[in-house]
């Protein structure tokens, strides 16, 4: 029968020894609850604004999640991520995209400069111990990486450690614009945990058994895992006259596939990079953004980065089939491939750390 009792979120270090982290992570209320707020409230995230078209861009972090209204201001070195909430009666304030000067508040007038910073407040002239430093709106950590914006409600890894082997990835594309293509990319809504979704992604184990045509692009048997502190990659090396990249001189690489704990997963082609950022949305339910950048648009359709949209109905048809299966009373929870598995298992350690924490 599966599990029973509070759940412990302990993870052995041992690839060899470890057995999956207690499944209720995938379907119990009250265990979402806790990675919330565990895992993504402390996270580093990617701002889901592929490309700005507007001085002010309200969005809300991790809908269905950590559901935090926040507002992406101003242009260059002056660009904000701020609150979006009044800090008279908490309404929203921002609720559409515009090029104006400042953020007003339509409740009762307040209004706040594009850096946060409260310039009107109606009615409280007889206000006493006012405006209190929180007057203010808050203001965010914003980082840039390439074409990728990164965020966080309360982040605890050091940005530059966290984003070290992403800006790896994009040594590739030095010296070249990667445009973003909006008609490639896409967004999926699916009935299946968010980890569920990483953990595939985590492992080639699979790439033989759900994605043949992708198997024929690829050595499986020069497929590498490398693990880093906050991240894994995988590099997919050709297994005849694929496209190469070039960052990789004498390795035979076509395709570098980069997760970034907890959610996010950069994978950088001849032709440029695709972007799934996995989103909790509640028990079960997850939100998958399928963003691309090109570089080299010659290169697009070519090698294992072709046909990318069979890959990821491939892997979202065997992740619906897991969730269904990880909550069977008869499930005794897994144990991990030792060499082929290690992906997946650094993630369940990460993620052991920050629930136990
Ligand atoms: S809630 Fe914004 S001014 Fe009152
Ligand atoms: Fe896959």
């Amino acid at each position: 029968m599966n599990r029973q009792g509070e759940p412990s979120w302990k993870s052995d270090p041992d690839v060899a020894r470890a057995g999956t982290l207690d499944e209720r992570l995938h379907y119990d209320r009250r265990a979402h609850a806790v990675a919330v707020e565990k895992i993504f409230a402390r996270s580093w995230q990617l701002v889901p604004i592929a490309e700005r078209s507007h001085g002010i861009e309200p969005f809300t972090l991790l809908e269905g999640a950590l559901d935090e209204p926040l507002v992406l201001t101003g242009q260059g070195a002056d660009e904000r991520i701020l609150s979006n909430v009044c800090t008279h009666r908490g309404a929203l304030l921002a609720e559409s995209c515009s090029d104006e000067a400042a953020l007003r508040c339509r409740y009762h007038g307040r209004r706040f400069d594009l850096d946060g910073t409260m310039t009107k407040c109606p009615g409280f002239e007889d206000a006493k111990d006012f405006p209190r430093p929180n007057e203010n709106l808050h203001r965010l950590s914003l980082h840039q990486v390439g074409p990728l914006r990164f965020t966080g409600v309360d982040p605890v890894i050091p940005f530059d450690e966290w984003s070290a082997p992403l800006r790896r990835t994009l040594q590739e594309y030095d010296g070249e614009t990667l445009e973003f293509d909006p008609t490639s990319s896409r967004v999926f809504e699916i009935d299946a945990a968010w980890a569920l979704y990483c953990e595939n992604f985590l492992e080639g184990f699979h790439i033989p058994f759900v994605h043949p045509d992708l198997n024929r692009g690829l050595d499986f048997s020069r497929y590498r895992t490398e693990l880093e502190p906050f991240a894994v990659r995988q590099l997919g090396v050709d297994s005849g006259d694929e496209v190469r990249l070039v960052s990789r001189p004498g390795e035979d690489v076509v395709a570098d596939y980069l997760w970034l704990y907890p959610n996010l997963m950069v994978n950088g082609y001849a032709w440029g990079i695709s972007v799934n950022l996995i989103e909790p949305m509640g028990v079960g339910r997850c939100r998958i953004r399928y963003l691309r950048w090109v570089a080299r648009p010659d290169l697009v359709g070519q090698g294992v980065g072709g046909a990318l949209d069979t890959v990821e109905m491939e892997d979202q048809e065997v992740v619906l089939s897991v969730q269904k299966g990880v909550r069977s009373r008869f499930y005794p929870g897994g144990r991990f491939a030792p060499k082929l598995e290690t992906g997946p298992h650094h993630f369940q350690r990460l993620m052991s750390a920050d629930l136990m924490r």
